[in-house]
C-alpha cells in the first residue's frame, strides 16, 4: 500500500549562507524525495513569528524568529512515501550534537539554533506549513 505524502522542508539561513542548498537538495533526492516546489525567499520577522507561533511561549522564540528572518532561506515541498517521518529521520535530532551520523543536522548543523534544516513534524502540520509558504 502506498502512502505518498508531502512535507515542508526549509534550508535555513546558516546553510544558505554557506551555499549548501544544492548539496542538501541532492541528499533529499538520494533518499527518494521528489522536490515538487521550491523557492528562495527572505521572510520578514512578522512572517517568521507567524510560522513559528506554536513556539511563542518558549524562551528561544524571539531569537528563533530573528534568526529565520536573518537571511535567505530555501523552502520546498518534498514528496515520497511517508515523507513527514522520513524527512524527520534524515534531518536528525534538533541539536546537531545529539544527531546521528549521516543525518543532515549532524553533517551540516552548527548549533541548536543554526541547525540547517526545518521539517514538518506531523502530516497535519505539513499541510498547514505548506499552505503558509505555497498557497496562492
Ligand atoms: O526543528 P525541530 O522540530 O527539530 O525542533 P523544535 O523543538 O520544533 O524547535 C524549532 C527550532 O527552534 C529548532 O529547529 C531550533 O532551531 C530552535 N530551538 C532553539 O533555538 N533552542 C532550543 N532550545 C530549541 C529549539
Ligand atoms: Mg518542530
Amino acid at each position: 500500500m502506498s502512502n505518498i505524502e508531502q512535507t515542508l522542508s526549509i534550508i535555513k539561513p546558516d546553510a544558505v549562507e554557506r551555499n549548501l542548498q544544492d548539496q542538501i537538495k541532492q541528499e533529499f533526492i538520494n533518499k527518494g524525495f521528489e522536490i515538487i516546489k521550491e523557492k528562495k525567499i527572505h521572510i520578514s520577522k512578522e512572517d517568521a513569528e507567524k510560522f513559528y507561533k506554536v513556539h511563542n511561549s518558549k524562551p528561544f522564540y524571539n531569537d528563533l524568529c530573528d534568526y529565520l528572518s536573518s537571511g535567505p532561506i530555501v523552502v520546498m515541498t518534498l514528496q515520497r512515501e511517508s515523507a513527514v517521518m522520513e524527512n524527520r529521520k534524515l534531518m536528525g535530532a534538533t541539536n546537531p550534537i545529539d544527531a546521528e551520523e549521516g543525518t543532515l543536522r549532524k553533517k551540516y548543523g552548527i548549533s541548536i539554533d543554526k541547525n540547517s534544516v526545518h521539517g514538518s513534524d506531523s502530516l497535519e502540520n505539513a499541510r498547514i506549513e505548506l499552505d503558509f509558504f505555497f498557497k496562492n
